[in-house]
Formats: structure tokens, sequence, C-alpha cells
């Protein structure tokens, strides 16, 4: 028998990018046909199912016993979760509001009214929140979101209560723990929020769609029911310049002018907004996914660039070497990759038009 197996099977353990290999040789392979697997692997043990097991269900099964401090979570939250979610969990930078959106009379009914209005900005977690299991178990299997699972059980108690003492639920001086959890669950502003849909659950009902089938010549009804106002065509620059160079979702050319504009109307803002051939280049080298006309998006806006280099008549060759080679400090520590591919001639052009500011 040879002394390197024939066959190897390889498992990756999804947690520490771990990979385990398993060589069968040919003998002890030829006898396990015609059941390939057996005699591979191993029973978990329990410190590996006890790693694993952490779900908290909404009836707290599975929750560690432990408990934590508003006052404790409090410092957690500032050192380890601010600088992503805000000082008092508002932040619409990272991720959407955690705190927001309830109101004392939320508390007493269980249902959260802002989230039947139309006209409220954002869904924040705790108007969303229905169990308190499962702000408990994520934050406990994913938060910091840097360093996940990082947090002790009691820091995880101390810093679920400090984000219900920022939603107005519990007082300063609160003790969050395996004992009270179900008393402060009863005090959820959107406790009673949670709707079970018959015909998502009842595999033998009917579904929840009301549409004939239908495969050939069949009837189209579309009608538009969301589109951008005029007012705001231009709030945020040029959309079309702002695309995503993945995904499907495509910015339109909201410079030009749609929907009840006069043809002479429609032809002002065109010959407005027509770049010359620049823009397409700009597009060709995917310039597009950094930088736009007036905003600031990884790169500086055209409109900026103009402006700093206004009257430097050196600056065209300083660009263009610039985007050649790419580099950082100027505007700021992120650098811009080089440029290797692009013609000289379309860099100058490249550059020529930056510092017209991108018209
Ligand atoms: C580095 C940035 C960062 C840090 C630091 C961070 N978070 Fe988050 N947090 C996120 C992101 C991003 C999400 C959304 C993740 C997703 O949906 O996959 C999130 C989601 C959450 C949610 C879920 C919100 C919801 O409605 O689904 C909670 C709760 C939360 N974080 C709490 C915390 C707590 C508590 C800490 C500190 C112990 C913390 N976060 C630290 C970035 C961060
Ligand atoms: C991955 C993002 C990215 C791409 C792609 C990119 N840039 Fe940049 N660009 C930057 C950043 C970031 C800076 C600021 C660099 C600095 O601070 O020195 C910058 C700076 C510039 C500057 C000003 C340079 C200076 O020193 O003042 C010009 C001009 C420029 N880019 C043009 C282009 C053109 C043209 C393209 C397409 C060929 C392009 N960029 C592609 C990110 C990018």
């Amino acid at each position: 028998m040879s002394m390197f197996p024939d066959r190897v099977r390889c498992y990756e353990a999804a947690m520490a990018g771990t990979i385990i290999c398993i060589g069968v040789m040919s003998a002890a392979f030829a006898q396990s046909i015609p059941l390939p697997y057996t005699g591979i692997g191993r029973t978990a043990t329990p410190a590996e199912i006890k790693a694993w097991d952490i779900d908290v269900r909404p009836d707290f099964k599975g929750l560690p016993p432990g408990a934590g401090s508003v006052a404790n979570g409090q410092q957690i939250w500032e050192t380890k979760c601010e600088s992503c979610h805000g000082t008092f969990g508002e932040s619409n930078e990272v991720f959407t509001p955690i705190t927001g959106g309830t109101t004392p009379e939320d508390r007493v009914t269980g249902h959260v009214e802002a989230l039947m209005r139309s006209d409220f900005p954002q869904r924040t977690t705790l108007m969303k929140l229905t169990q308190l299991s499962t702000l408990w178990d994520y934050i406990n299997r994913a938060m910091p979101w840097n360093a996940p699972k990082s947090l002790t059980v009691d820091e995880v108690y101390a810093v679920t209560a400090y984000i219900l003492n920022l939603g107005d639920i519990l007082p300063a001086d609160f003790v969050l723990s395996d004992k009270n959890i179900r008393e402060v669950q009863a005090m959820l502003p959107n406790r009673n929020g949670m709707l079970k849909f018959e015909p998502l659950w009842n595999i033998k009902g009917s579904g929840d769609v009301h549409n004939t089938l239908c495969m050939t010549d069949c009837k189209i009804d579309a009608k538009t029911i969301s589109s951008l106002p005029d007012f705001a065509r231009n709030a945020h620059g040029n959309l079309a310049e702002q695309n995503r160079l993945i995904g499907p979702v495509q910015g339109i050319n909201t410079a030009e002018v749609f929907g009840d504009a006069t043809p002479a109307k429609k032809a002002a803002t065109k010959v407005v907004s027509t770049a010359p051939d620049a823009s397409d280049l700009a597009k060709k080298y995917a310039c597009v996914a950094c930088h736009a006309t007036r905003s600031k998006l990884i790169g500086p806006s055209y409109k900026d660039i103009s402006a700093k280099y206004n009257g430097d008549v050196g600056a065209s060759a300083k660009l263009a070497a610039k985007i050649r080679i790419g580099g950082a400090g100027t505007w700021g520590t992120t650098p811009m990759p080089a440029h290797a591919a692009i013609s000289d001639e379309d860099l100058h052009a490249l550059a020529q038009w930056s510092l017209s500011g991108g018209q």
C-alpha cells in the first residue's frame, strides 16, 4: 500500500478558516465502498458544540445567565460601538439608526405608530424589534462588527441595557439580567408588532398573490407609481455620472429634463449638460466610480479640482502624470490607483477635462 492517500477530502471549518483534510488509503477506500463516508470525520466534542450552539430563542431558551448595568453598557458603547452607530445610536452613516422613532404611547400599546406612517424617514432597530432575544443574540454573535464575539456575556447584557436606555425603555440605574429579561421584553415598543401571515406558513393553503397564470400575449398593465420630481433632479449631481459599475441599478441622466418639458427646453438642457468626449473616457476608464462633477465621492469632485488648480499653467501635465501613476496626499489619505493602460492622448484629454471641472 502506498504511503500516500489516494483520496483526500477536505472540510472547511466555517469559523476559524481552518481546513481539515482527511486522506483515505486505497485499501481502506475500497473496503468502504459503497459507503464512501464511513470512517471519515468524528463526533464533535462537547466544547465544539458549545461554541456553535449560541442561539437565543424568543422564549429565551439558550440565554446564558449573567447581568450588566446601563452604566457599564454606556462605557462599552462609547468605546466599542459609538464610532459606527453614533453617540446616541442615532447615526445613519454605517447602518440605519439603532434608536429613535419610538414613543411612550408605543410602549403602552406594543405597536410602533411611526411604522404605519409613510412620511417617517427611517425604520430604526428599536422601532422594529419585537423580540428582545434577537437584539441580545445579534450583539452576542455579530457585534462589534470589526470584532464579533469579543464581548463577554455580561458585556452583552450591559450594552443591550444601554441601547434600551437610549430608547427610553429602561431607566439609567437598571441592571439587565437573565432573571428580569422577560419583564423587559414586555416593555418593548413593538412587542405586538409581529404578524403571522398565514399564506407563508400554511403550505396547504392558497398563496398570497392573485395573478392569473399567463405565458403568451399577456396583458401588461404598467403604470408609473413613483418618479423623480423635477425639483430633485440635480439635487445630488447627475446620477448617470455616479453609476456603480457593478449591479443592475443604473442612475438616469438627471441633467436632462423629461416629462412635460417642451422640446425647446429639452434641447436647451441637453446643450448645457452634454460634455465633450472626455466624459465618455471617464466612463470608459471608470473614473466615474470615484469622481463626480460636483460632489466628492472617493476622490475630489472635478469642480474642486478645477478650483484648486485655477491659474496654474503646469497643472495639466502634473495631473496627467498623477492620473498615470496614482497616489495620495493632495486631497487626503485615500490613494488614487495608477492608470497604466490609458493612451497619452486620452490621458491628456482627461487631465484637461478634470481641470475644466468636468465640463
Ligand atoms: C465597525 C462598525 C461597527 C461597530 C464598531 C459596531 N457596529 Fe453594530 N453594526 C454595524 C453594521 C455595518 C451593521 C449592519 C450589519 C449587517 O446588516 O450585516 C450593524 C448592526 C448592528 C445591529 C443590528 C441592527 C439591526 O436593526 O439589524 C445592532 C443591534 C448593533 N449593530 C449593535 C452594535 C453594538 C452593541 C456594538 C458595540 C458592541 C456595535 N454594534 C459596534 C457596524 C458596527
Ligand atoms: C479608485 C478611485 C479612483 C479612480 C478610479 C480614479 N480616481 Fe482620481 N482620485 C482619487 C483620489 C482618492 C484622489 C485624491 C488623491 C490625492 O489626495 O492625492 C484622486 C485625485 C484625482 C485628481 C487630482 C489629482 C491631484 O493631485 O490634485 C485628478 C485630476 C483625478 N483624480 C482624475 C482621475 C481620472 C481622470 C480618473 C480616470 C482615469 C481617475 N481619477 C480615477 C480616486 C480615484
